[in-house]
């Protein structure tokens, strides 16, 4: 029987890169074709370790090109997506919403656009969305509900309320991911995914930004009062999530993903001074001089907390580290691997592709 051709978008990003790694070293019987345009996000060292196995191929291309991305699917007809190539930082879509509507929207249906035709004979009302039928597996983010206040979790039923360009282009795109669903019946999943952390995650979010910061006695700014409350989650507990919901979620589902682990920015970053101080063997509370309150984001959502309780129930998943153990695991790949933050914070990272794939 020949493998099973599973395509993964923005896989050389950060939640992409810990997707793709899984797929290709639990699942030898999978082909996994990673598609990615190399943005400033995009990064192939991320993928260093697993680049030449034999079941692992990288295509470089852009969602936004739905000529490109019709003729890939006639190519390769791909048994299923799993879709994370997005614009993804909240700040860059303050300044720049163009990019976020084109990527995050554009870009997602051209590709429901493509797999509907590849699959269109198999598209019944009762498709259950197993890769023998396709399926269209969208993440998402826990920013299209908006902000809660004090209390109250989002659940799945939760309307969505997106509030910045980023999580407006999010939520346009999930919209569209059900609408394929109910028109065509197009066999698609979604998940709702809190804040990630752990390694690989580009120095602009505010966790590996703030260890590269301290690292570098540079000021860790925190914007507002740093009371704004995010739910995280380690990046290796959403990629098994991703696996679990992939394999065996319900078609036409949607499933929250989150750490149940909330903190104000300001707790967080005053835990990873710790952490910090203990691994450089620098005084306690010198790092923390460094924290310096900036102007705030326009819009700044207060707080996100996800329920994760369908996830839990239907599918057995739970988060499997504490925040404190990923957050030092976190701190100790960031400072084992000075080169991949050298080269990302250099520019340096660009020139990766070229070397390794490009060989004429
Ligand atoms: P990221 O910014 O680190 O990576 C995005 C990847 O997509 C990059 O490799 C980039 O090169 C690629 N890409 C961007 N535009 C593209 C285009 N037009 N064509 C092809 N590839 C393109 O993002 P991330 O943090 O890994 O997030 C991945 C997905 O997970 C996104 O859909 C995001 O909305 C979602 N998500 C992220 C978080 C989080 O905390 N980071 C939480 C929940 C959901
Ligand atoms: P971020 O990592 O950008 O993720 P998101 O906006 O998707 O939640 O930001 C996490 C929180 O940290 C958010 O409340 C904004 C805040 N923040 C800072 O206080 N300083 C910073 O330099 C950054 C990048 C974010």
């Amino acid at each position: 029987m020949s493998k099973k051709k599973i395509l993964i978008t923005g896989g050389a990003g950060f939640i992409g890169s810990h997707v793709v790694r899984r797929f290709v070293t639990q699942y030898p019987g999978y082909d996994i074709y990673n598609l990615d345009a190399l943005t400033y996000a995009g990064n192939l060292a991320n993928l260093k370790d697993i680049e030449h196995h034999s079941n692992y191929h990288f295509i470089k291309g852009d969602i936004t090109d739905a000529k490109f991305i019709n003729e890939l699917f006639h190519d390769y007809s791909f048994d299923a997506v799993i879709h994370l190539a997005a614009e993804s930082h909240v700040d860059r879509s303050i300044s720049n919403p163009l990019d976020f509507i084109m990527t995050n929207i554009v870009g997602t249906v051209n590709l429901l656009n493509a797999a509907r035709d590849i699959w269109k004979n198999k598209l019944t009302s009762s498709s259950s969305g197993r890769t023998e039928e396709g399926l269209f597996y969208h993440i998402s983010t826990d920013e299209v509900y908006g902000s809660l206040g004090e209390t109250g979790l989002f659940t799945e039923t939760t309307a969505y309320d997106p509030r910045s360009p980023y999580s407006a282009s999010k939520a346009s795109s999930d919209h569209l991911v059900f609408a394929y669903h109910h028109t065509y019946h197009l066999p698609v999943v979604l998940s709702n995914c809190s804040n990630n952390y752990g390694s690989h995650h580009f120095p602009e979010k505010l966790i590996p930004l703030a260890i590269n910061n301290i690292k570098n006695n540079k000021p860790v700014p925190v914007y507002g009062k740093g009371e704004n409350v995010r739910d995280w989650l380690y990046v290796e507990d959403h990629a098994r999530a991703i696996d679990l919901i992939f394999h065996k979620g319900k078609t036409g589902e949607k499933y929250n993903v989150g750490g149940n682990n909330e903190w104000k920015n300001i707790d967080l970053i005053q835990l990873l001074c710790r952490i910090m101080d203990k691994k450089l063997k620098r005084p306690e509370g010198n790092s923390a001089k460094l924290i310096t309150f900036v102007t705030d984001r326009p819009g700044h959502d207060l707080r996100y907390a996800i329920d994760s309780s369908k996830l839990q129930r239907e599918l057995g998943w739970k988060p499997s580290l504490q925040f404190e153990e990923g957050l030092e695991k976190t701190v100790d790949w960031y400072l084992a691997n000075e080169e991949w933050l050298a080269q990302v914070t250099s520019g340096e990272y660009k020139n990766y592709y070229r070397q390794q794939y490009q060989t004429l």
